[in-house]
């Protein structure tokens, strides 16, 4: 017996890092999967090894900064598995940094876009379901970066700042509805996005690691663990939360 079967969860972001791991550990756990994201091959691939290890995925194109293509993605989990009982709102990009004065208002705007509205939207369309079913549970992908700042993204410090008020707003308009959202908060996890930024280079790992207090970053799953949990009837009382899982950088 696993913990989610007869669930039906959706991830996006899920062809890669955190959203890929989640996916995957919810299948493991007994859930059906949509397996949602900008990147259709990535997607699949997701779906290709959640059915590999014996689970149900079904991949979806989305760009979640889209509310007609959220739409569309709802519908599909609707359409093949008939309900939704878990979100994992965790489609994100980094992109080039800047400083504000320098930050291209297209790039602070796409920031803003996938990671704020996108959050915003996905809620919108997915919440609905939950309430009309009799119950589900949101879980948004904030960062260590919406509870403290850092120089060079700014538009990645605002979403992600945003996706926790976010978060609290929606826990308090729908817990009345069963529908129960909180977020967390990853320091550095192994991910595309990550590998990017540290562009392969070991120095430049173990200097990112040196900002955590564990010493090293986190591996995708430590990050999709905490996710589950959220969603699991292990965390019934929690609501609207941002819970740090970043291995103590935000402590200090
Ligand atoms: N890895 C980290 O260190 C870290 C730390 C804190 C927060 N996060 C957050 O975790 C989430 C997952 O990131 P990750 O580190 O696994 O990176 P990743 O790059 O491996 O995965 C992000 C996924 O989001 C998808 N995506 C991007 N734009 C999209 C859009 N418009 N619509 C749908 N999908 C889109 C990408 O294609 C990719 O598959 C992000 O929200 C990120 O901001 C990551």
């Amino acid at each position: 017996m696993g913990e989610f079967d007869g669930k039906v969860a959706l991830v996006t972001g899920a062809a890669s890092g955190i959203g890929r791991a989640s996916a995957r550990l919810f299948a493991e756990a007994g859930a059906k999967v949509v397996v949602a994201d900008i990147d259709r091959s990535g997607a699949d691939e997701t779906a290709a090894l959640i059915a590999a290890a014996g689970g149900e995925a079904l991949a979806v194109t989305v760009d979640v900064a889209d509310g007609a293509s959220v739409k569309a993605m709802v519908d599909a989990a609707l359409e093949r598995f008939g309900r939704l009982d878990i979100a994992h709102n965790n489609a994100g990009i980094m992109g080039a940094g800047a400083d504000i004065i320098d930050m291209d208002d297209a790039v602070w705007q796409r920031g803003i876009d996938v990671m704020l509205t996108g959050v915003f939207l996905c809620m919108k369309h997915e919440i609905p379901h939950m309430i009309e079913q009799g119950g589900g549970v949101v879980v948004n992908t904030s960062s260590g970066a919406g509870l403290i700042g850092f120089p060079g993204q700014a538009n990645y410090v605002a979403a992600k700042h945003g996706v926790i008020g976010l978060t609290k707003s929606a826990a308090l308009e729908y817990i009345g509805r069963g529908v129960r959202v909180n977020a967390i908060c990853p320091g550095t996890a192994r991910s595309r996005m990550v590998d990017e930024w540290m562009d392969g280079s070991a120095e430049a790992e173990a200097e990112v690691a040196a900002l955590h207090p564990i010493g090293r970053i986190a591996e995708p799953e430590e990050i999709a663990r905490a996710a589950l949990w959220l969603a699991s009837d292990a965390a019934s009382f929690v609501v609207g939360t941002a819970l740090p899982v970043d291995g103590g950088y935000t402590v200090p």
